[in-house]
């Protein structure tokens, strides 16, 4: 697949195969071609996004042929329960925020940091694909949102309990806090750096998730992906489970909007460590 049909990169997916439907998609989802993203930029100059390095700049440019690159979805604007548009400045700090996102069965974390995250950080997948992380958007570009699926072994937060989650708080596990962790095996991601990987076994950050802000309107919306996804073999190790939960859906591309809830209401335990 060409650059020009949207999905540019295929070191991203360690531990992970090429496209389960082998025509170009994923799932069953073709991504938006780039540049239907970025001619629908050009007429939004507020937009931001999350990983963009520099005014002008749209998204997560690599530095060489052998760095990765962003991976494109189908927009999906963020939206309250009732299903408002939801507001950066609503986001409360510290707080852990879930949406699922790129496909119906695969929770994000969305996070307002308590201070600016200024990016250029420099990323290594387990794979040894390099990319560059360019930092948050929106109020004080203290908003990122990674994929909430461990890159050790796929825990996740289910409706019934996460093990899995940012913690603001200091502990044995977390340190001084203001990281995520996952208490399966005691990984430790900083969202401040992209989620890199602080202590334990996990081979690679979580991925980012691309995020546009609109500065006239505070909105959020997710585009893509960054980094080493881990969707596919999170469809096979769990595929029988988020069959039973969620049926034809578990796969389903989310688009147009995706619904925004703090962890607290999206599992109804959350094992913290
Ligand atoms: S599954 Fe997260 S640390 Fe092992």
């Amino acid at each position: 697949m060409s650059d020009e049909e949207g999905i540019v990169n295929t070191e991203n997916t360690e531990g992970t195969e090429e496209s389960e439907m082998g025509d170009g998609t994923f799932g069953g989802v073709a991504p938006r071609r780039a540049s239907a993203i970025f001619g629908g930029m050009e007429r939004r100059d507020f937009v931001k996004l999350c990983a963009a390095a520099s005014a002008g700049a749209t998204l997560p440019a690599p530095a060489d042929a052998a760095t990765l690159k962003a991976r494109l979805y189908k927009r999906a604007r963020l939206v309250d329960a009732r299903g408002e548009p939801f507001k950066a400045e609503s986001l409360k700090v510290g707080v852990n925020y879930v949406f699922d996102y790129p496909f119906a069965s695969t929770p994000c974390f969305l996070l307002r940091l308590a201070g600016p995250a200024a990016g250029g950080v420099d990323l290594r997948t387990e794979g040894g694909g390099t990319y560059r992380w360019e930092g948050g958007v929106g109020p004080g570009r203290a908003v990122v949102a990674y994929s909430a699926i461990c890159a050790h072994k796929l825990t996740y937060p289910t409706r019934q309990v996460s093990f899995i989650g940012y913690r603001d708080a200091p502990s044995p596990v977390a340190g001084n806090g203001k990281v995520i962790t996952c208490c399966s095996d005691r990984s430790v991601y900083d969202p401040a750096a992209g989620a890199r990987v602080v202590a334990g076994p996990a081979p690679q950050p979580l991925a980012t998730i691309l995020l546009e802000h609109d500065a006239a309107t505070d909105g959020l919306a997710a585009v893509g992906t960054f980094g080493g996804e881990m969707f596919d073999a999170f469809f096979r190790k769990f595929g029988f489970r988020l069959q039973l939960e969620l049926g034809d859906r578990a796969k389903a591309a989310v688009e147009e909007r995706a619904v925004v809830r703090e962890l607290s209401t999206y599992s109804a335990q959350w094992a913290q460590c």
